[in-house]
């Protein structure tokens, strides 16, 4: 399942959500919330939350200026030895949950198919997403390993490297497994309710990944049900109905949401190296001191500059 957005035209979600945010708030007003106990589990309750990360709005603004929206994703796989083995492969970067531009066709898929057109646009994080099939090793990998995770861009156009390095949590398991709660809540820590930008009662996980499926065109939406990736090709599914190249417009298709997840990377340590000037590399390293310390109840980045 490649990167591409729902038409012919790539949309960078991290350039566009902001005029999305203005249209999305139109749609908010009006029917009354339907919450349901599990849509809302773990989200952000009385305590405090995280504050922005210094280096969001950087990161930010260096994918603003570029044509990239992949990003290599490693993590750590077990060959049959048993010994720790790096895997990494390239990802679509789906912007920072839960805020998402969608292409037209995909808002209208929403707007037909979900509860107010989707949820109103009330959290931001600091958390870098991308989607992916059960089916595939990196959801595997991470389970068996702490979900641990780095994430690295090469923003060649600015001459920019960034790296982030945290945990990997995967969400979307229609049958809001443990392991789903667990996620969903650990995530909840990190999003941010954002003043006066609409009803936070009506915001629920199921529309936020049902955002992420819709930003799929309908054949890439068809990969989810696709026969098993990775498998020998000569061998035929018993399931007549996992196909190549099918079209799905049912955002809440049963075979392929069971294989959809969205991934969003809870952030530990962030670094930027800058290679722009030969004559002055700079690189600099945030790290995550997670809340308990003496004067610190909600987490804190520490910067620091670094010898290249
Ligand atoms: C440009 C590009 C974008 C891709 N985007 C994704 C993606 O967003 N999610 C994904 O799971 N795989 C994506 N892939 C495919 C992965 O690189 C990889 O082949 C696949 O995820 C299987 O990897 P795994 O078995 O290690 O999980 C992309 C590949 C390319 C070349």
């Amino acid at each position: 399942m490649l990167s591409s957005t729902v038409g012919n035209k790539a949309l960078n979600p991290l350039r566009v959500a902001s005029t999305r945010l203005q249209a999305t708030r139109l749609l908010i007003e009006g029917s009354p919330a339907k919450v349901s106990t599990f849509s809302t589990m773990g989200l952000p309750g009385d305590k405090p939350r995280h504050a922005q990360a210094p280096w969001r709005e950087q990161l930010s603004s260096h994918l603003d200026r570029t044509q990239v929206y992949e990003f290599t994703i490693a993590t750590i796989g077990y060959d049959s030895k048993g010994r720790p083995v790096p895997r990494v492969r390239t990802c679509g970067c789906r912007g920072f949950f839960p805020e998402l531009e969608l292409h037209p066709s995909g808002q209208k898929d929403m707007d037909e198919q979900v509860e107010d057109g989707g949820n109103p646009p009330v959290y931001e994080s600091d958390l870098l997403t991308f989607t992916t099939d059960i089916r595939m090793e990196k959801l595997h990998q991470l389970d068996a390993s702490g979900n641990a995770v780095e994430a690295v861009f090469w923003l060649k156009d600015l001459m920019i490297q960034w790296r982030i390095k945290g945990t990997a949590l995967s969400i979307g398991n229609p049958s809001v497994d443990s392991k789903e709660q667990e996620h969903r809540k650990a995530l909840g820590d990190w999003l941010r309710p954002k003043e006066g930008a609409g009803d936070i009662q009506k915001w629920t996980w199921e529309k936020a990944v049902t955002k992420y499926f819709a930003n799929h065109s309908p054949v890439m939406r068809g990969s989810f049900k696709s026969p098993p990736p990775g498998q020998p090709r000569s061998k035929i599914p018993d399931n007549p109905e996992l196909q190549l190249g099918q079209k799905v417009t049912d955002l809440h298709d049963p075979i392929a949401r069971e294989n959809f997840r969205v991934v969003a990377i809870v952030p530990e340590e962030a670094e930027y190296l800058d290679l722009s000037n030969a004559d002055d590399v700079r690189r600099w390293k945030w790290d995550f001191q997670a809340a308990g310390s003496e004067g610190n109840s909600t987490g804190r980045w520490n910067e620091s500059e670094l010898w290249p």
